[in-house]
């Protein structure tokens, strides 16, 4: 199969420029001006932005978590993925306590196989760490999950001590991978929680002030003080606040390098979405939405550098689920659906608005995760030799986002009424058309595990 995409406007993470892209099977073929060739499938992208496909490397489809699974499957989730722009996603595998990495491994993967829509890979999340979980890290890395995720918070469930934290991070850096975090104190947060419930404080307004921001500053400090120690390659995950990034801050005045992740949420909701009874229940993730002071700050730390990712730590929930702390806050399943929006509501909050430039969007919705976690240049940009993982953008055509529209597994939306400008008109994945004006052209299995190279400290 061939096919010739025309006149559009090529957007990567440092170019910007009017080609045409000739595709042979599933990668690129050729990049030039005025292709004259016959092919199968001819797309005019004349007025177009033409970006590589979106890598969202945090998201959680069918995890098991606080007694329910969240409600997108890998068929689900990975399609409204590919609605909006977004062909490759990470997901995060859970070890199991006293069980190993391997059966967690095919326990996921069972999962996955031919039910994902687009590309997946794996994180593998690290919740008991041993001498038994330590042979294991090779044998991981060798199967393509270079990155492993550890919780300094959920006490009691997935949380690792930081005796567990600093041996993953001693075999992890001698294997070549990188420990990524849930960097929020669980001790802290473990108390707050219950002084609350034994105040009756039980609304979700409650779950916003057990995670104050001094929870996530202190733990990412000691977080990056650890990696520092150690010199393993490190990553926070779903960043939130000034006093998380400030610490990281802080450790690049010592020459450290600590890889960021915020996410859609963080950059466009804030905590007075708590106000209101239990409706907020919508908006219970961990860490909580911040204010307004916090998504300044993360605005800022894309454009100097400090944040390279924006993901959306898709973990969604049905009204039904999340009903299940409709009489204790620390009951509401974790989480909001987000996987389908966020190239949609970066471009219009980002870069319409003049926040970040296209090449920024680019780098932080796509390039910087294929490059951090092994997948680049086979993902993450376009180019000869690389994936045929494309993106056709329609920067003017303006819509609302609606639980009636999206198409991932919830009964409601986190931003029900959103407007928003630009939209993703078409999708190719690995060469393949997949999304074409709002309809799906692939079924599920058409979406491959991509085995990942080790990550890159340097990108
Ligand atoms: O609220 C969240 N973030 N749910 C998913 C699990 C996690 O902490 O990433
Ligand atoms: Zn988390
Ligand atoms: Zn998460």
């Amino acid at each position: 199969m061939t096919t010739l995409i025309k006149n559009g406007r090529i957007i990567t993470a440092t170019d910007d420029y009017i080609a045409d892209i000739l595709i042979k099977g599933e990668t690129v073929h050729t990049i030039g001006k005025d292709l004259a060739v016959q092919v199968d499938q001819l797309i005019d992208a004349t007025g177009m932005l033409v970006f590589p496909g979106g890598i969202d490397p945090h998201v959680h489809l069918e995890m098991p978590f606080m007694g329910t699974f969240s409600s997108d499957s890998y068929e689900t989730g990975t399609r409204a993925a590919l609605y909006g722009g977004t062909t490759t996603v990470i997901d995060f595998i859970l070890q199991k306590q006293g069980n190993s990495l391997r059966a967690a491994f095919k326990e996921w993967s069972n999962r996955a196989k031919g039910n994902a829509t687009g590309d997946y890979s794996f994180h593998m999340a690290v919740t008991d760490f041993n001498d038994s979980t330590k042979g294991e890290i090779k044998e991981m890395i060798d199967e393509g999950i270079t990155s492993f995720k550890t919780f300094m918070a959920y006490k009691g469930a997935l949380m690792i001590d930081d005796r567990q934290m600093i041996g993953l991070m001693e075999e992890v850096n001698k294997q070549g991978g990188m420990v990524t975090v849930h960097a929020t104190n669980g001790d802290m947060i473990d108390y707050l929680v219950q002084k609350h419930r034994d105040e009756a404080k039980l609304s979700p307004l409650y779950h916003y002030l057990s995670q104050p921001e001094v929870t996530e500053a202190e733990a990412s400090e000691r977080f990056a003080d650890m990696t520092n120690y150690t010199g393993c390659p490190s990553y926070i995950v779903h960043m939130t606040c000034e006093g998380a990034l400030n610490a990281v801050r802080n450790a690049t005045r010592r020459n450290q390098k600590v890889f960021v992740e915020t996410c859609i949420q963080y950059l466009l909701l804030d905590a007075s979405l708590y106000q209101q009874d239990f409706e907020g229940a919508k908006w219970v993730m961990s860490p909580p939405l911040r204010e307004k002071k916090d998504q300044v700050t993360l605005w800022a730390g894309i454009n100097q550098g400090l944040v390279q990712v924006v993901g959306t730590d898709h973990c969604p929930f049905k009204w039904e689920q999340k009903l299940m702390g409709k009489d204790d806050f620390s009951k509401i399943p974790n989480g909001h659906p987000a996987i389908e929006h966020r190239m949609e509501l970066l471009f219009s909050e980002g870069v319409e608005k003049r926040k970040i430039s296209l090449n920024k969007y680019v780098e932080v919705t796509s390039t910087n995760a294929a490059k951090i976690f092994g997948m680049f240049p086979k993902k993450g940009t376009i180019a000869v030799d690389g994936d045929a993982d494309i993106v056709i953008f329609d920067p003017t055509s303006r819509h609302s986002i609606s639980v009636n529209t999206h198409h991932m597994n919830t009964d409601y939306s986190a931003y029900e009424g959103w407007e928003v400008t630009g939209k993703v008109k078409m999708v190719l994945l690995r060469g393949k058309l997949v999304i074409d004006e709002n309809k799906c052209l692939v079924e599920k299995g058409y979406g491959q595990y991509v085995k990942r190279k080790k990550v890159s400290a340097i990108i």
